[in-house]
């Protein structure tokens, strides 16, 4: 039962923000109706609503290019000297530890839409490898099951929805009967939204009585761990590291000793991995140092002669590309969450669909809104330290992201055979090759037959003679 004083009440707190528009239609909805938009409005943060329509729905908002800026510094793919070689290798051994005692957990953001990649189904049911058609989710999933087998542990895995395709995600997960992993070892969990604006700092009605929103960012993720219970069930389980990675990326090593020993070593809060850019207008996040914090500086928002500025060597200055691969401590998403949990918000000028002033729906054509969003990068600065692994992009990372073209299914498959190739060819394996040296094969190596390139040593014997244009699948 909705009170007249509380009606009231809401009425003032609204007229106050200026969004007054949101009970627009309040005499036409039913009870039901009432409650619903009630209890979205309830869900709006009016503390920070003038602040949110002047600072970053009115003007561009967010800018981490400071006085202080400066390319980071990263590990190499390779020991550089002695000295590293000594703690790449004791990194390696304490990873593999950490890993075998249960303690890092894999951690994937799953909730984009994929719009730009128009596929109607989380991206996740994507399907991706060469010879098996085996999709995204199932690729990670044999992957964990592989670790937790290599390592005699259990690895639990947490997948962040968003509530766009929460429903869908666990329908695909029960109906692939959790891919063989054990139900209770995967915890899939919804993303929080941000309520989209018109330009004028309206927040826009997607209908009578519900308010247009939108996922709030991966950003949004480590505040869903904390808020689902997810955090709270990886301290259960003595969990202290997240894997986090992206949904799209088929060639992610998720659980990589040398990563996670190299982030527990130097007692780093937040780490990330990088690869070289191809190109300076490659669309990946820029590693920077900005007052002395590591920090992604998004492509969009590096100004065009950073992103060209070259080393006397030719080589980019700010070349270290962001790849989405972290390492998070669990204290370190407890201390964001406990302090009033806050990461910048960044603005895109989108079409979004809503209903006018007389209720009527509208299709924009163009660009008419401002959707919000957290990147999960702004919590690197927050963190005490944090470190940065150079890593091989043929090695880790062939994100899926457009229909054709570069960052395509197309060239994920490729590179996913180069990987196999390159594996098989290190252990003495003959691989066919075309003039130009491309692979006369389709080749799949299972999570299940190996891991890493070393792994791939003790299964010559499994191994059959590869003939050019074969299709192999090595399980
Ligand atoms: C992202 C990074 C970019 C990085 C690149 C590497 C951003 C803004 N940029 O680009 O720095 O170099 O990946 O591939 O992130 N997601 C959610 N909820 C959301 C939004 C996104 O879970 O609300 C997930 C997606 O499912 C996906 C990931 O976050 O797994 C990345 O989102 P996407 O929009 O695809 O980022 P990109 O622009 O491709």
């Amino acid at each position: 039962m909705i009170t007249k004083k509380a009606l009231e009440n809401i009425k003032k707190l609204l007229k106050k923000h200026n969004q007054s528009h949101l009970l627009a239609f309040w005499e036409q909805l039913n009870t039901a109706q009432r409650q619903n938009l009630l209890a979205q409005i309830e869900e709006l943060d009016f503390s920070k609503m003038d602040d949110l329509v002047a600072n970053h729905i009115k003007k561009p908002a967010f800018s981490a290019i400071g006085a202080d800026f400066a390319p980071a510094r990263s590990y190499s793919p390779n020991p550089a000297d002695a000295e590293q070689k000594h703690k790449y290798a004791q990194a390696g051994e304490l990873g593999r530890e950490l890993i075998s005692a249960g303690k890092v957990a894999a951690f994937i953001v799953a909730g984009g839409q994929g719009t730009r990649f128009g596929f109607d189904s989380p991206k996740g049911n994507f399907p991706i490898s060469p010879v098996k058609n085996k999709t995204l989710f199932r690729i990670f999933a044999e992957t964990i099951a592989a670790v937790s087998e290599k390592y005699q542990t259990i690895c639990p895995w947490y997948i962040m929805t968003s509530p766009l395709n929460y429903a869908q995600t666990k329908e695909i997960f029960s109906s692939n009967n959790y891919y063989g992993l054990r139900e209770s070892d995967i915890f899939i969990f919804q993303q929080g939204t941000l309520p989209n604006f018109s330009f004028d700092g309206k927040i826009l009605l997607a209908d009578k009585d519900k308010i247009s929103c939108s996922p709030d960012g991966h950003g949004g993720s480590l505040k869903a761990l904390y808020q689902s219970g997810a955090l709270e069930d990886m301290k259960k389980r003595g969990v202290e590291f997240a894997s986090y990675f992206q949904v799209d990326n088929p060639l992610i090593n998720i659980f990589d000793p040398l990563f996670i020993g190299l982030h527990a070593l130097d007692e780093a809060e937040m780490s990330s991995k990088a690869v070289v850019k191809t190109e300076p207008k490659e669309k990946v996040g820029v590693f920077c140092l900005v007052d002395g914090k590591v920090t992604v500086i998004e492509y969009s928002d590096l100004p065009e002669e950073l992103t060209e500025k070259r080393n006397p060597d030719g080589s980019l200055v700010f070349g270290l590309g962001s790849i989405a691969i972290h390492i998070i401590d669990c204290t370190f998403v407890e201390k964001l969450n406990a302090r009033g949990f806050s990461l910048p918000l960044h603005r895109a000028i989108k079409k979004i669909p809503h209903i006018d002033e007389k209720g009527r729906p509208v299709e924009p054509a163009e660009p008419n809104g401002i959707k919000l969003e957290s990147f999960v990068f702004d919590a690197l600065p927050l963190a005490s330290k944090s470190i940065i692994l150079q890593t091989l992009r043929s090695e880790e990372f062939s994100p899926v992201k457009n229909p054709t073209g570069p960052d395509s299914a197309e060239t994920a498959k490729e590179m996913m055979i180069a990987r196999a190739a390159g594996w098989l060819e290190s252990a003495g394996v003959t691989v066919p090759r075309k003039p130009g040296d491309s692979v006369d094969a389709t080749l799949e190596i299972a999570p299940s037959f190996a891991l890493e390139k070393d792994d791939i040593k003790a299964k010559l014997n499994q191994i059959p003679e590869i003939k050019p244009n074969d299709k192999l699948y090595l399980a």
